[in-house]
């Protein structure tokens, strides 16, 4: 069974070709991280499942997912409350569903009493929850996260890592997710999915055989270090 199926995908801009045949498929409710260089057209490959794009060549099939931006930025005069309601508000869902819809997951997402607050009023970590929270609670099947701790300092981002297995492990979501942290990537993923320097190609999958839920010290695992080295191997073997 496919949830999210790529193939052939090709994109230029302009003269720039960025995509070039891109094919990878992704099963419903599995764990897949894309890793590649910057600038190699991750991101473009989201915009593209998430309709905002579209392909010059080949074939994006996925159903309506929801989309966490690079830079999913929280509005500071808004209460985190309605940061959170912002994406069923676009989708046309009236306010007061849309709160209630919201206020059921901040027990989840570890927000519990800052419905009212400002973004500016919390951490790192919780705006970070607070901008995941925005996307999961449009109550798609398909995740499609750009990048989603990349801001983060390196504690609260090991932190939310185990965080978001959690919840994952919970709810099955279909997750897409780009890193740049193999590491993330390994810990979080059923397999991981490395992209060529641009233009981009796939050109390794490499899958995770660790059993879940995984403990933060997995990574001192040999089974671990062996799918990571696999990683690194492919990522610098690239251009030299
Ligand atoms: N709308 C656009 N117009 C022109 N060039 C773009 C556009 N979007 C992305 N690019 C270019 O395509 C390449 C891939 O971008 P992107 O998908 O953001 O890469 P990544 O997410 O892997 O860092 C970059 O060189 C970027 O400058
Ligand atoms: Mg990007």
């Amino acid at each position: 069974m496919t949830h999210v199926h790529v193939a052939g995908l090709t994109k230029a801009f302009g003269d720039r070709t960025v995509l070039d045949g891109v094919d990878f498929d992704v099963a419903p409710g599995e764990f897949v991280s894309v890793i590649g260089p910057s600038g190699s057209g991750k991101s473009t490959i989201f915009n593209m499942i998430a309709g905002l794009d579209t392909p010059d060549a080949g074939v994006v099939e996925a159903p309506k997912s929801a989309y966490m931006p690079q830079k999913d930025l929280l509005f500071p005069w808004r209460t985190v409350l309605d940061n959170t309601t912002l994406g069923l508000e676009i989708a046309g869902t009236n306010k007061k569903e849309a709160r209630a819809r919201a206020r059921e997951l901040f027990p989840v997402f570890g927000l519990d009493g800052y419905e009212k607050a400002r973004p500016s009023e919390m951490s790192g970590g919780m705006r970070q929850r607070a901008a995941l929270l925005r996307t999961v609670v449009q109550g798609r099947e398909v995740l499609l996260l750009d990048e989603p701790f990349g801001a983060l300092d390196s504690l609260t981002r090991t932190s939310m890592q185990e965080w978001l297995q959690n919840v994952w492990l919970d709810y099955r979501w279909t997750v897409l997710m780009i890193t740049h942290d193999i590491r993330e990537a390994v810990y979080l993923s059923d397999r991981v999915i490395v992209l060529s320097d641009k233009p981009a190609r796939v050109r390794r999958q490499v899958e995770v055989p660790l059993p879940r839920p995984r403990r933060l010290d997995v990574v001192t695992t040999p089974e671990f270090a062996r799918v990571e080295s696999e990683l690194m191997e492919v990522l610098i073997s690239r251009s030299y």
